[in-house]
């Protein structure tokens, strides 16, 4: 594991974009495993900037995103696809039929994360896997449980994640009870993850999932165990990480 401190927001932005940059560059045609929520928006911000240098090029990329609200369409403008759309996609030139989000308007799950996992096989593994963390340690949306999934599948938001994230909607009732998410099977498959975490209400969650014991209490501590994981945490964040 390799932690990288960031000494801000910003600079844990460029310092993510980079190595994503760096790995289309390395490999024009990566599969990557990209996220929401409001950590990865300034990374997505800088890939946006290099794309528009011309230091970068999505013609080849295909992207697998984490997760999506089950009950959500395409057009809804909390649904993960939104998201992915405004922050990134219509602003570079990544094939859409290289885009793929698991589908919330399905509401058979069993076929909805199946026809994701089809899509997961097809491509073999994610070549980068960028995730961010949520206050209780979920990644993707996998929440603390009694074991890892494996791979995609429905979960029911906890308490604390529906409080997070009730930010983006009119209020916490309009927040999804439910949601698809890769499993972590898939996560823990990726050639690199790439986990970053800002701000302060992370930094807790941050010592537990990286130094604690590895436990589906806390998913994000299954992260300790991947060959290949780097970490972007800002001062904040940061905190409360041994030295
Ligand atoms: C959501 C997403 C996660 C994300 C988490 C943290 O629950 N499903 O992928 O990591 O929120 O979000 P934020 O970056 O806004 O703190």
């Amino acid at each position: 594991m390799k932690i990288i401190r960031a000494s801000s927001y910003q600079d844990m932005s460029r310092k993510g974009a980079n190595i994503i940059a760096a790995q289309i560059i390395m490999k024009p045609n990566s599969v990557l495993g990209l996220a929401t929520g409001g950590t990865p928006e300034g990374v997505y911000k800088h890939l946006i900037d290099q794309y528009n240098q011309g230091d970068i090029d999505f013609e080849h990329v295909t992207s697998i995103n984490l997760d999506e609200y089950v009950g959500l369409n395409h057009d809804h403008e909390q649904s993960y696809w939104y998201f992915m759309q405004k922050h990134l996609f219509e602003h570079v030139n990544i094939h859409p039929e290289n885009v793929y989000v698991p589908d919330g308007s399905n509401l058979n799950a069993d076929q909805a994360c199946q026809a994701y996992d089809y899509i997961i096989q097809r491509y073999g593994r994610i070549d980068l896997q960028l995730l961010g963390i949520g206050v209780d340690g979920h990644i993707g949306f996998n929440e603390p449980g009694d074991t890892f999934e494996l791979n995609t599948h429905k979960v029911n938001l906890q308490e604390s994640t529906i409080e997070a994230n009730k930010r983006y909607f009119a209020s916490s009732e309009d927040v999804p009870r439910e949601a698809y998410t890769m499993g972590i099977k898939t996560i823990m498959q990726a050639r690199k993850v790439l986990l970053l975490a800002s701000g302060a209400s992370k930094a807790a969650i941050m010592r537990e999932a990286l130094f604690g014991p590895v436990t589906p209490r806390v998913p994000a501590s299954i992260l300790q165990i991947h060959p290949d994981l780097t970490v972007i945490v800002d001062q904040d964040a940061g905190a409360c990480l041994p030295e």
